[in-house]
């Protein structure tokens, strides 16, 4: 959470630090504010709301310098208001710094301060931090000695970014803990910061990825890596393959409308090299498994928050019935508080889109601890959860930008898949016939996509006649009940409307007294094994005066006599089936939150990347 971008070269940083943090705010946008060193005097605008307020005040107010720094805020301490809002100067004048993450001993590190007799002006945990760095800077003549002093006594997990008119020829960064990624990037003549690749990927694609407790300097020349206590750190220089305009809307109104529409393609790029058509094989190199340690494997537990939690329970499923291993679903947030029993033959995989989820990331620690294998699948290259694995799956989405997740949904659905099969062959647990079929239904993944990517007419018509419902219950069974989670959380997240997702076999032991005409029941319901008792788990919902909107298989007569509306979907395979169920309903919640006009890319109080607890 929160985004942070820093310039210094010769170009005007102002520009490229706007322009870099329009590509974050999905980061956070409570705030937005922006540092620019300008004739050797340090020039902040800031202002609470959405990143356009703060760029249309530096249009009426320009600054200009070739060293800056800028923040999108998501609230953890004090209200979004303009005097919490990052950059954050000290009482000098002479330091400024923009952070992400939370200062955990912030209450006494501000009480130390107060005693010094140093004045607070908001009620942010960060200014702690600049406060810390003047009063080094007091003792000391060199700012980086200082700037590291200060940050190595913050506890918790940050990014922060910060540089003083003391020596302005530079920019101090640094990572604490786990969360809060810094990257650097590396230009010709000048370098750039940002907590986030989108942000300067225009600009460059050769990245550092600072580690924890790690310091970086920089010039506009030079990009110096220390540990904190001084000694040097070899940079590993990444070359991000990403393509910078998919970090771009293009003809699209929204982000979120454009990622469900990339999934051809992003399904496309996570088969490619990895399935062998004529061999009926799947291979994933970067997960380093061999068939010794496949056979190991006594039990799997996917953690993971949100949406990829929904992925996991699918991969469950999938795992379970096509290799045989048993496996758990854990949400992260509770699993890293637990016991839970782990040990050397327990595969443990974490599943996360940006690979910097504050609590997925402490699970991932924790079944490290206990002596679990860690793998992880993700798509943030470079980010923690992929550098702390013992192997990794990584998604081919390209980055996702708008806060409710929807290509980084189906590519791990067709991960799990590709995983289920190569380990139930490197166990030797699957007959060879069955395996190539498994393998081929993979090539149809994309086809099937691109057909229900088309019928989008009929789905913003039933979101035109839906949009003002209250609440609604998504219904699904099998390996289609977390499809009837994630369908109604994409409906909360972005709409704000209250949707339930249940298993339809649980509807009898409460939901069922909820059915009335004003409670649609939102029925997923594809020619599956389960399909018969969904059929009767509609009727019943019609019974009761429910009107039933159901995601059914073309050709479907039954469906189509019973329900209200349809959303057909192609005939799949059925272990392929939730790829396919997911997308009608995606673009259902996008096209109700568009029709209520609210903001679909950057929803209330939610942000991409949750950095913190
Ligand atoms: C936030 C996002 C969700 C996402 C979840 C987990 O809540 O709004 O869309 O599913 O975090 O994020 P991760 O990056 O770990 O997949």
């Amino acid at each position: 959470m929160c985004g942070i971008v820093g310039y210094i070269g010769d170009q005007d940083a102002t520009p490229i630090i706007l322009n870099g943090l329009k590509k974050l705010e999905y980061r956070g946008y409570d705030s937005a504010g922006i540092a620019v060193l300008q004739d050797g005097k340090i020039e902040v605008r800031r202002d609470a709301g959405k990143l356009n307020k703060l760029t249309a005040m530096v249009e009426m107010n320009p600054m200009t310098g070739n060293l800056g720094i800028g923040h999108t805020r998501w609230a953890t301490h004090g209200m979004p208001t303009v005097n919490n809002a990052h950059p954050h100067m000290g009482s000098t004048g002479e330091v400024v710094v923009v952070h992400n993450g939370i200062v955990e001993n912030y209450l006494e590190l501000k009480e130390e301060l107060l005693a010094e007799g140093i004045q607070f002006k908001s009620e942010t945990d960060t200014e702690t931090i600049v406060h810390l760095i003047e009063l080094y800077l007091g003792l000391e003549a060199d700012f980086t000695a200082a700037a590291c002093k200060a940050l190595s006594r913050l506890r918790g997990a940050h990014g922060v970014v910060t540089f003083s008119t003391r020596e302005p020829d530079k920019i101090v960064a640094a990572r604490i803990g786990n969360a809060g990624g810094v990257v650097v990037g590396l230009g010709d003549g000048e370098n750039y910061l940002a907590s986030d690749i989108p942000a300067i990927l225009e600009y460059t694609r050769r990245m550092i990825f600072l580690e924890s407790e790690q310091m970086v300097v920089l010039t506009k020349d030079e990009v110096k890596l220390t540990n904190f206590d001084g000694s040097p750190v070899k940079p590993e220089i990444n070359t991000i393959s990403w393509d910078p305009v998919s970090a771009e809307k293009g003809e699209y109104r929204h982000f979120m409308q454009k990622e469900i529409h990339e999934q051809v393609r992003s399904l496309t790029d996570t088969l490619a090299g990895r399935v062998d058509f004529d061999q009926g094989k799947i291979s994933l190199a970067q997960l380093n498994l061999t068939a010794e340690k496949a056979k190991q494997i006594q039990k799997i537990i996917i953690t993971a928050c949100g949406t990829a939690a929904y992925a996991g329970m699918v991969g469950k499923f999938l795992i379970e019935h096509i290799a045989r291993i048993p496996v758990e679903v854990d949400i992260a947030s509770e699993f890293r508080y637990r016991d839970p029993i782990v040990d050397e033959n327990t595969v443990v995989i974490a599943v996360s889109q940006s690979g910097e989820t504050a609590d997925t990331l402490a699970a991932m620690e924790l079944a490290k601890r206990k002596g679990a294998t860690l793998w992880a699948n993700v798509n943030v290259i470079g980010s923690q959860a992929m550098r702390i694995s013992d192997g990794f799956i990584s998604m081919q989405t390209g980055p996702e930008i708008g806060v409710a997740s929807t290509k980084a949904f189906t590519a791990p659905l067709v991960d799990f898949y590709m995983l289920a099969i190569l380990l139930a062959d490197l166990r030797g647990t699957i007959k060879e016939k069955e395996r190539r079929q498994l393998v081929s239904d993979l090539r149809l993944v994309p086809n099937l996509v691109s057909k229900i990517l088309q019928s989008e007419e009929g789905i913003i018509q039933a979101a035109r006649e839906f949009k003002f419902i209250k609440s609604a219950l998504y219904l699904g069974r099998g390996i289609n009940m977390p499809i009837a989670y994630e369908g109604a959380l994409k409906l909360k997240e972005i709409s704000y409307i209250h949707a339930e997702g249940y298993p339809a076999g649980e509807m009898k032991h409460g939901p069922i007294a909820l059915v009335d005409r004003d409670m649609p029941v939102i029925a997923i319901a594809p020619k599956d094994p389960w399909y018969e008792k969904m059929i009767s788990q509609i009727e019943q919902a019609k019974a009761r005066g429910g009107s039933v909107l159901v995601v059914a298989t073309e050709g479907d007569e039954k469906v189509a006599e019973l329900a209200d509306h349809v959303f057909w979907v192609p005939e799949t395979p059925w272990l392929l089936s939730p790829v396919i169920t997911v997308i009608p309903l995606q673009m259902f919640a996008y096209h109700i939150a568009s029709l209520r006009g609210l903001d679909v890319d950057q929803p209330r109080n939610l942000a991409k990347s949750v950095t913190v607890e």
